[in-house]
């Protein structure tokens, strides 16, 4: 930058993660798995690939497992800082948290647990360019009630709420910010919201209430933030439609392959249908079963006999001789489905690690 400062990245993965239980109960949310990776690396590479260098990341309770699995960042090209925040109060709290790592540099804020679709790369320049006191980046959703809402006269944002019960608008406010040093007088003295937050948007709201320049960037592509266990297989499908297939694995003559399928090196699939979108890690063993479209295996499955589409299977987990279809599950790291099934009608499970569902008849 051309003042001496550098643009920072600060990505929140503090919080709760509540309504992703039972997972939360033993992973941090933005660590769980989509298309085989935890979704909190897609906002690392995201802040990498826009150029920035040192990023922040706000840790809670779950400090310890994201810092094994980030590390010192050099895995993403990243110098990676880890700031503790004491309790999880809110994001503009959480900001605050860092205030002396960001010290007088601009900065991207990136929600943990939001998925973007695409490069955020233009939307960093178009900030850097035009330098606003603080840049949003908004999606139009068809129920913007569980989302920050905006108002906007042109490129301006001029109003901006907290998931409220009559949106004034259908513009969402999407997990990735841009601030410059203002935002630290707006965010000094903020008050908690009804729900007992310090909410990031009321941030911004001060900031356009003091006449700063707020302006907005239109996301077209897809966005998820994985709030809930849907939204887990939603941000599944929209990681696996950006994967080029690539078979590296061990697959028998009598395997069929449709579309973009990735096996890693080290698995082996027999006498199997494979339709992609889908991704089987390395290590899984793959006999006699119907894959995909939308299908995520962790490394280490074993899966035999089934039939599964749209689904998250994480490492090490194992399914078989399942005669139902199975769709739309999660399936936790080492948890166990054995059979033999062999009636009922179709399946949702959200099965967290460890969980087991074992038949007593017929089976070995
Ligand atoms: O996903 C976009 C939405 O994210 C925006 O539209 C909303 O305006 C914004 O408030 C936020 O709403 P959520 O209710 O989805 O935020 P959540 O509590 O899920 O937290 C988002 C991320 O920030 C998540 O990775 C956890 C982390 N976090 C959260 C809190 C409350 C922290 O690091 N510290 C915290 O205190």
């Amino acid at each position: 930058m051309s003042d001496g400062r550098s643009l920072k990245g600060l990505v929140l993965s503090g919080g709760q993660g509540t309504r992703l239980r039972p997972f939360t109960y033993c992973h941090a949310k933005q660590l769980l798995p989509v298309a085989n990776r935890p979704v909190l690396f897609y906002a690392l590479e995201q802040l990498a690939e826009a150029g920035i260098r040192e990023v922040g990341i706000v840790v809670g309770h779950t400090a310890p497992e994201i810092r094994q699995a980030v590390g010192d960042g050099s895995a993403f090209g990243l110098s990676v800082t880890y700031l503790h925040q004491e309790a999880p109060l809110g994001l503009a709290h959480a900001v605050q948290s860092a205030r002396p790592f960001l010290g007088e540099d601009p900065f991207v804020v990136f929600l943990g647990d939001n998925l973007v679709g695409t490069s955020i790369r233009p939307h960093v320049e178009a900030f850097l360019r035009r330098r606003p006191a603080c840049q949003l980046l908004l999606r139009e959703v068809a129920d913007p009630r569980s989302f920050g809402v905006a108002v906007v006269d042109g490129r301006r944002v001029v109003q901006v709420m907290e998931k409220p019960a009559v949106p004034p608008s259908d513009l969402a406010i999407v997990g990735v910010y841009m601030f410059d040093v203002p935002v630290w007088r707006a965010l000094d003295g903020l008050r908690p919201s009804a729900r007992g937050e310090y909410e990031l948007t009321d941030a911004v709201q001060r900031l356009i209430d003091m006449g700063y320049l707020v302006e907005h960037c239109r996301l077209e592509s897809p966005w998820v933030d994985v709030g809930s266990l849907e939204s887990i297989l939603e941000a599944n499908r929209v990681a696996l439609e950006r994967l080029s297939g690539r078979i590296e694995g061990a697959l028998d003559a009598a395997c069929e392959v449709e579309g973009p399928v990735v096996v890693e090196a080290g698995a082996r699939i027999e006498r199997s249908r494979l339709t992609g979108p889908l991704i089987i890690g390395s290590g899984a063993l793959v006999r006699d079963c119907e894959l995909g479209p939308y299908v995520a295996i962790g490394r280490d499955c074993r899966l035999e006999s089934v039939r599964l589409r749209d689904s998250v299977v994480m490492e090490g987990a194992v399914l078989e001789r399942i005669v139902w279809p199975l769709e739309g599950c999660l399936i936790g790291q080492q948890a166990a489905i054995s059979g033999p099934f062999t009636d009922g009608g179709r399946f949702s499970l959200a099965l967290a690690d460890h969980s087991r569902i074992r038949s007593l008849d017929g089976g070995p």
